[in-house]
């Protein structure tokens, strides 16, 4: 056993680290690269209310990283101050920490960065008669000084890692960092539209978006023009938490996730809560390997949100992360179904907006609790579902209502029934004209989505509308197949369905739902039981059942290569209407396209 003496001994071998080794320490993880700095200089520009920042960069950030603003500026104590480590205004006590209202408040930032750099701090509040000037080389005081200065602050982090050769080694090229730098602004610069940004290269202008009122204008500018137009809003508020942004429908999706922005309180957050629910609702129309195009904003107050999760504050705790989860899902899935029926000009048809209060229509749900009760009772699902159709420009009233019982006139609205149809091309697609446009119809997912609705909707019943077999057909299948659709038989026969045993590995198909009347039923079965095997009772029943339907829709629908009669198209245009997601075939393929006049006219260079 050592003595006490002894241990106090070993125990002397542990020393407190000198402050500027420390600092250098937290600069491991504050500073990751050039961009993380650029993001907390003008996350601190930010939180010091400015309206303009400025950010100038020279060699992908290596030789110098200069960010000005016009915020409320520093006085010269508290600029000294500033550059203390733990050194923060932005929280006081152990309560503030779980209620924070700005982008930084771990004081670790100005000191991290002066210890890997040259460093020159230059500030002025509005009320002194002169600005302070601070330069710290590679964490070591050089001089301060007063200076003449215009209001806010301006951060310089010259020669980034100047004393420490290792961490200058990895910095990648001179294109890549000023790619991250790009990034990082835009992120930020997406999530604060009223606030004007610059950023310079080399002393020449990269961006620069002005101040604007609107998001949608801040992403045109940031994301480009040509998505504004097919941009969805999202608007919910639900007891305190709002979500808000714009997204956009699945025909622009993309090949990753690069195009998904999320910001939790004005701050951007990786969140793996947000992007799950955000693609929940796009469920079904996306195809494996699709991304939305998205920017969120989800609001919540201070005090349900932790933000101290990660040193470079990207991730977030939710106090209420399934709320928050719901809100986000269900303001998506009726942002884009309300863009499914927004539909295009009819042609020649004069848009009559004054019959139902559009207001009711685009408004955000007030609140997604009483939606929460309407979704578990399917009358008031169905209800919710017309409500939020918009005015049509023919109007005509649809006769389902009745069986609704509901008091408010709701009309349906007429989209691909309005179309003039042009014709059929290859046997594949049907051609149409709106107002605005050509529009191209592929009849296979086209009428695949409307029987997978209408299987699913008439569940229950389909029963009754299955026809029995005049001749039974026998399926033979290997053992493991026979196992599996044992297990299935009892729900297939409530999809209309019918299979019976017949002795070993050995089926019977009795009945058919009548929509697979006279298609062939045995490659049917045979895929149904081959797709089970694959996905696995274990991904749940109703994930099976469902992919049952849309293999049931797939075989029943319309080939491609079928010709179709003047009457066929006209019915499977109104029976589209019918539908609560008419744009995406079920495994989330588009059913149509739309060239635009304008997309013509500059094909053929009428218009440039
Ligand atoms: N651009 C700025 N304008 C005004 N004050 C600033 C600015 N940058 C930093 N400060 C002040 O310096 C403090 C320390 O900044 P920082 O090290 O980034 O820590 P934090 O942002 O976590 O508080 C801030 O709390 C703020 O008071
Ligand atoms: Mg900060």
């Amino acid at each position: 056993m050592p003595s006490l003496r002894h241990q106090t001994l070993i125990m002397s071998k542990i020393k407190i680290l000198p402050e500027i080794l420390s600092n250098k320490i937290a600069a491991g993880e504050v500073v990751e690269r050039p961009a993380s700095i650029v993001k907390e200089l003008v996350e601190n520009a930010l939180d010091a209310g400015s309206s303009r920042i400025m950010v100038e960069v020279r060699k992908g950030g290596r030789s110098l990283i200069r960010v000005s603003d016009n915020g409320v500026g520093m006085s010269s104590d508290d600029a000294m101050l500033s550059l203390e480590r733990y050194a923060t205004s932005k929280i006081y006590t152990d309560g503030d920490l779980f209620a924070i209202n700005t982008l930084g408040f771990r004081g670790e930032a100005l000191p991290s960065i002066a210890a890997v750099s040259k460093f020159c701090l230059i500030t002025r509040e509005d009320t002194a008669a002169s600005g302070t000037e601070i330069i710290v080389h590679g964490g070591t005081i050089q001089k301060v000084s007063e200076i003449g200065a215009p209001q806010g602050t301006m951060v310089t982090a010259a020669h980034l890692f100047f004393n420490m050769p290792a961490r200058r080694k990895f910095l990648k090229t001179v294109t890549t960092e000023m790619g991250h730098i790009v990034d990082a602004i835009t992120k930020i610069a997406l999530g604060w539209p009223d606030v004007q940004f610059k950023l310079t290269h080399n002393e020449k202008l990269v961006k620069n978006w002005p101040a604007t009122g609107d998001s949608v204008d801040r992403i045109a500018d940031v994301l480009g023009i040509d998505i504004k137009d097919d941009l969805c809003k999202i608007k919910l508020s639900a007891d305190d938490l709002t979500i808000t942004g714009w997204i956009s429908s699945a025909r622009n999706a993309r090949k990753t996730s690069r195009g998904i922005y999320l910001y939790v309180n004005g701050r951007v957050v990786r969140d793996r809560i947000i992007q799950h629910a955000l693609f929940e609702g796009y469920s079904g129309r996306l195809v494996k390997g699709q991304f939305p195009l998205a920017v969120l904003f989800i609001h919540v107050p201070y005090d349900q949100v932790d933000v101290n999760v990660h040193p470079a504050k990207h991730e977030v705790r939710f106090a209420q992360q399934k709320n928050v989860h719901e809100a986000v899902r269900r303001s998506v899935a009726e942002a884009l179904q309300r863009a499914d029926r927004s539909g295009w000009n009819a042609p020649g048809a004069q848009p009559n907006l004054s019959t139902v209060g559009q207001s009711g229509i685009f408004e955000p749900m007030a609140d997604f609790k009483i939606l929460e009760r309407q979704r578990k009772d399917p009358l008031s699902r169905e209800i919710e579902t017309f409500a939020s159709f918009r005015p049509a420009f023919s109007l005509d009233k649809d006769p389902s209502l009745a069986r609704t019982g509901v008091q408010t006139p709701l009309w349906k609205k007429k989209r691909f029934g309005d179309l003039r149809v042009i014709g059929q091309f290859r046997d594949m697609f049907i051609l149409g004209e709106s107002g605005d446009g050509l529009i191209l119809i592929d009849q296979h997912a086209a009428h695949e989505r409307v029987l997978f609705e209408e299987l699913k909707n008439r569940f229950q019943d389909s029963r009754k509308t299955s026809q029995k077999l005049l001749i039974p057909e026998t399926i033979d299948l290997g053992y493991r197949e026979a196992k599996i659709l044992e297990r299935l038989i009892p729900n297939l026969t409530d999809l209309g369905l019918e299979i019976a045993p017949f002795g070993g590995d050995t089926f019977v198909v009795k009945a058919v739902p009548l929509l697979l009347k006279n298609k062939e039923i045995k490659p049917l079965v045979v895929e149904i039981v081959e797709k089970t095997a694959q996905i696995g009772f274990s991904s749940g029943m109703e994930t099976v059942l469902d992919q049952c339907l849309e293999l049931m829709a797939c075989h029943g629908a319309i080939r491609a290569n079928q010709k179709l009669s003047d009457k066929e198209i006209e019915k499977l245009l109104h029976q589209l209407d019918t539908c609560d997601q008419p744009s995406n075939c079920p495994h989330g393929r588009p059913t149509w396209i739309r060239i635009g006049l304008k997309e013509l006219e500059k094909m053929f260079k009428r218009i440039v």
